[in-house]
């Protein structure tokens, strides 16, 4: 369980999170969902520790990941895999030496054991073996994201970020990514969040949204009591992807 205790984020005099506080279960779907701008990233960055938030803290299983020392937020990091926006591969490596860099980074495997993990991380994400000596640019954007997941998921990780998966694929592969992230979060038990725009997403996968709003948190429950929940903003941000979703 993660949990986001009355976090605040400044930048240049502006509060870009104003006094967030939510909590984020392991084995379901967790969204932040919200326009462009109002702050997802940002609190998903705060969240993995790419940034520090200036008031307010972020526990990992009650540990509490923003006030610890250097050594010990280490061992939580550990335990995160992340995928960012537009997967963010390394376009000079193989999809092999992609997916295992975290691991190469992060421990001490011999070959055979780094083959290994990258075999069935491959799998995993229905991949096959002969797409590991590709270069990224060789293959399709869902394939790209695949490996992004891959990468995210080869140190078994505890904990799983998803920034934006969906960003530049087309409907149908979004679907088969989202299935794929939320298989991936039953099978592993990790506690998954997704920063997204995409309502079909929400939907079709989420099992708790948060909704962020000019940098605060607006609403959250489960996507069943959207339709009901009176929140003006919520209802239109709905609306406005209501045609996108009936039109694919
Ligand atoms: N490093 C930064 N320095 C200054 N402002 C930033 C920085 N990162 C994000 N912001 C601002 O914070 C706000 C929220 O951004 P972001 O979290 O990226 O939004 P989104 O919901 O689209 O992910 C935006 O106004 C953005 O310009
Ligand atoms: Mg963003």
């Amino acid at each position: 369980m993660i949990e986001v205790d009355h976090v605040y984020k400044i930048f240049d005099g502006k509060e870009v999170l104003q006094d967030v506080s939510t909590s984020y279960d392991a084995g379901i779907i967790n969204m932040i969902i919200g326009s462009s701008g109002s702050g997802k990233t940002v609190l998903l960055k705060c969240i993995v520790g790419l940034l520090h938030p200036d008031k307010g803290s972020v526990l990992y299983d009650n540990r509490n990941f923003t006030n610890m020392n250097y050594r010990d937020q280490k061992k939580v990091r550990l335990e995160i895999g992340m995928l960012f926006q537009g997967a963010a591969l390394f376009n000079s490596m193989t999809v092999f030496e992609n997916i295992s860099f975290p691991l190469k980074m992060f421990s001490n495997k011999t070959p055979k054991e780094v083959q290994m993990r990258v075999e069935s991380c491959l799998e995993r994400v229905n991949l096959e073996m002969k797409v590991a000596e590709l270069y990224p640019s060789e293959i399709s954007g869902g394939m790209q994201k695949r490996v992004g997941i891959a990468r995210a998921i080869v140190n078994q990780p505890k904990y799983l970020f998803y920034d934006e998966p969906n960003s530049g694929l087309d409907p149908k592969t979004s679907r088969v990514i989202d299935k794929l992230i939320k298989d991936i979060t039953n099978d592993l038990n990790t506690t998954t969040i997704i920063n997204s725009h995409d309502m079909k997403s929400v939907f079709e996968i989420a099992d708790n949204v948060v909704f962020i709003h000019d940098g605060k948190k607006w609403w959250d429950g489960n996507p069943d009591e959207i339709d009901d929940s009176k929140n003006a903003e919520l209802l239109q941000m709905m609306d406005a992807s209501g045609r996108e979703i009936q039109s694919d």
